[in-house]
């Protein structure tokens, strides 16, 4: 998959902007504060909808503005295709080839992203909400059924909480609704259960080895950490076994007014090993663990997409040590689009500079350096 040009306007520190990328790799230098990583955050917002900072949607707005607009064309085979996205202080809207797409699950998974970003190593340390982010996105960019049956467990659970405090509070209640709502919130965390485990599976085929070229230590791989007694995922007694659980907590979700239960409480961890490297690992071993789990991502798509994801590199290199530097760069090739950010031009290896786009950064301001002949 290509992202050919992507135009924005009034989005974070740029007022207009016009970008035209190169089917290989580019490269987007310019000091701190200049709006790299703003830059490739309007491309994950333009395939996901929201951003990967932990920010509100209004924040990507340019300061003082009303309107923020990403437009992007993108091309995964024979034809382009426009995406669009309008963001204003209340609502997003959402456009392919200019029409309107009324839910974000029509909208999402036309552009496949993989995102690198210094903050990658809260992946490992930071809170399990992180992680279950990671794999929302990622899941929903794989499949909008995904997203869907996300967004129903999520009301569900929001239905089956608002029952449990109201009882709590000692109101009457219609005990059948609640248990048909326990019931088909059940149904649906099983889907989830078994997306998520597939996934991890998945993945788990391809990290060690990446893990191992880069780091040059072998047997990472990462366990996926349901807070539910699952046992056998095909198992077809699943929904009694489950149901039993959520009988047995019953009591104690009710004191709470919360449902304790289910795959809003997943995790997953990462290991060499027998060591989890979120209580072992070094920063650089952290660094590239959540490397790895996003490189196996590729191979992923191209098996389940039929395309290759778009690889968003915000200034990783710099972190790395040289031989580290060498061995990720032994995984970009052109033949997947990538854009790379850095402060210094000197972070790269001159031969990736001879074969990419170049461009410079300056205040908002994008201006092209070098461009590729087509035969290099
Ligand atoms: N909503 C906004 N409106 C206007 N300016 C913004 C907005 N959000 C962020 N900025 C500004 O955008 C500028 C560039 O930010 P960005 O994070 O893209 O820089 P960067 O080039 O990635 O820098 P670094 O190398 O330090 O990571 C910052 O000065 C920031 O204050
Ligand atoms: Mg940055």
């Amino acid at each position: 998959m290509i992202l050919k040009k992507i135009e924005l306007r009034n989005f974070r520190n740029y007022e207009k902007l016009t970008a035209r990328f190169y089917k290989g790799i580019n490269i987007i230098y310019g000091d701190n504060a200049q709006g790299k990583t703003n830059l490739l955050e309007s491309i994950y917002v333009l395939g996901l909808t929201k951003s990967h900072r932990p920010i509100n949607d209004k924040d990507l707005i340019e300061k003082g503005k009303e309107v923020a607009k990403i437009e992007g064309i993108v091309n995964g085979g024979l034809l382009d295709k426009k995406l669009e996205i309008t963001i204003d202080n209340h609502n997003k809207y959402f456009k392919i080839d200019d029409t309107s797409m009324k839910k974000v699950s029509d909208y999402i998974s036309n552009i496949n992203i993989i995102l690198f970003y210094p903050d990658d190593l809260s992946l490992l340390k930071g809170e399990p909400k992180i992680r279950r982010k990671f794999l929302n996105m990622e899941l929903s960019q794989l499949y909008n059924s995904y997203y869907i049956v996300m967004m129903d467990y999520n009301k569900l659970l929001k239905i089956r909480n608002d029952y449990l405090k109201k009882m709590s509070l000692g109101h009457s209640i219609d005990q059948n609704y609640f248990d048909i709502v326990t019931s088909y919130l059940i149904d649906k965390a099983i889907i989830i259960y078994q997306m998520r485990y597939k996934y991890i599976e998945k993945v788990n085929k391809y990290c060690g080895q990446i893990y191992q070229d880069i780091m040059g230590l072998s047997d990472f791989h990462i366990e996926y950490l349901p807070n539910m007694e699952i046992g056998d995922i095909k198992d077809s007694n699943l929904k009694e076994k489950l149901q039993k659980q959520y009988d047995e907590k019953f009591e104690y979700d009710k004191k709470l007014s919360l449902t304790t239960l289910g795959p809003h409480k997943d995790d997953i961890a990462f290991y060499l090993g027998e060591k989890n490297l979120k209580i072992y690992g070094s920063q650089g071993q952290q660094r590239i663990a959540a490397l790895s789990l996003k490189l196996s991502e590729i191979p992923i798509f191209k098996m389940y997409k039929d395309t290759t994801p778009i690889l968003l590199l915000d200034d990783v290199f710099s972190e790395l040590s040289d031989d580290k530097k060498n061995n990720l760069m032994k995984y970009i090739s052109k033949d997947i689009q990538t854009i790379i950010t850095t402060t210094e031009l000197n972070n790269l290896d001159p031969k990736l500079i001879k074969k990419s786009k170049l461009f410079k950064i300056e205040n908002g301001k994008l201006m092209k350096v070098k461009e590729v002949k087509e035969n290099e």
